[in-house]
């Protein structure tokens, strides 16, 4: 029998802005919806989504978050707990199981999760590496299924060494292609040891000198132009232009737009993908942890008291993996 308190800290920003909005608060634990399960936090992973919505930024983002400050003001959604309460009609889920997955306002001692976007963490995986696979796990996941690739297949990875890029690397080696990883130099043995063949490091080489030719083209970071990138792909490669940050072709709705119009009008291959969570690749993921095809590159763990931190190590656009927030 639990008893769950009334209220819970949680971080939380009332303005738009950097990282330093975010500051620890007092709020009433959430009460779960008839499909929803209340989870005590165990873990949450911050991505480069909860920065934006941080700073409500690209504009658009407030459409839906309140366009002058937030009305939902605690950030997170990847997460790892303990049941607490269930929703009238949940049925899968007991108080007392542990499930990682997607939640909502997840930066928090407590927060909810539609029941069927979190699968059971298995036996010996930690609620951290649970929570840090979800969104980066999924969004590796999603962008090699785009174009698959296998043995013979050469892959390159730019941004090798983030949340995204350190799975792909992991998951395409793991596939057979030959991986090549794009990072800085303090990166580049990180890097090989998740199994990329060959790493370029990007502050004295630039990716699009290479003469090699790519089945498929991960962009995470979104530094080069596509039409540059294009050229490095084989006839049948495929780019993945997949960073939600600005860059040279504009933003990341700039993009897509391009990418649209380039796949269909010249019939370029470009893929575009949004990833969302379902329970079956959370178990896919889940079952790469245990049998240890799959492990996180751990950037820094971080207290709940210092979310303001954690969110300030991704926005600068340079962690080694993922940043996760361990609650007690
Ligand atoms: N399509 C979808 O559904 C989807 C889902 C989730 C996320 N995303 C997008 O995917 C992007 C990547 O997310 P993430 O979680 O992987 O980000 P991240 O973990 O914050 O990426 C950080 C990494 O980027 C590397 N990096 C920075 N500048 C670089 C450059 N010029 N060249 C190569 N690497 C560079 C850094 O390596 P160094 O320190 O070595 O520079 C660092 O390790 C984001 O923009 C996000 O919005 C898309």
């Amino acid at each position: 029998m639990t008893h769950t308190p009334a209220t819970m800290t949680a971080v939380m920003h009332h303005h738009y802005g950097e990282a330093d909005v975010l500051s620890p608060g007092t709020v009433p634990v959430p009460t779960p919806g008839p499909r929803d399960v209340l989870l005590r936090v165990k873990a949450t992973a911050l991505n480069p989504a909860d920065v934006f919505l941080t700073r409500g930024k690209p504009a658009v983002v407030r459409l839906g978050l309140g366009l002058r400050r937030p009305r939902q003001t605690i950030r997170g959604s990847d997460v790892a707990g303990i049941v607490e309460a269930v929703g009238a009609d949940v049925t899968q889920w007991r108080v007392g199981d542990e499930v990682f997955g997607e939640g909502r306002a997840t930066l928090a001692e407590y927060a909810l999760a539609a029941e069927d976007k979190v699968t059971r963490i298995p036996a010996g995986i930690t609620f951290e590496a649970a929570a840090a696979t979800t969104m980066a796990g999924l969004a590796a996941l999603h962008g090699l299924r785009v174009r698959p690739v296998g043995p013979g297949d050469k892959v390159l990875v730019i941004g090798a060494s983030g949340g995204i890029g350190s799975f792909a690397v992991q998951m395409a080696a793991a596939a057979g292609a030959t991986v090549t990883g794009v990072c800085s130099s303090g990166n580049v043995q990180a890097v090989l040891d998740l199994g990329a063949h060959r790493v370029i490091d990007y502050t004295s080489e630039s990716v699009l000198d290479t003469e090699e030719r790519f089945d498929l083209i991960f962009d995470n970071v979104a530094a080069d132009r596509m039409l540059a990138l294009e050229k490095l792909t084989t006839a049948t490669g495929v780019l993945l232009p997949n960073s939600g940050e600005p860059g040279p072709d504009g933003g990341a709705l700039a993009r897509v737009t391009k990418a649209a119009w380039r796949g269909k009008v010249l019939r370029k291959r470009i893929g575009v993908f949004y990833s969302s969570p379902n329970q079956q690749d959370l178990r896919a993921l889940a079952d790469m942890l245990t049998d240890g095809s799959l492990t996180v590159l751990m950037d820094t763990m971080f207290t709940l008291s210092h979310g303001a931190d954690a969110m300030q190590r991704v926005a600068s656009r340079h962690a080694r993996g993922k940043v996760v927030v361990s609650v007690p």
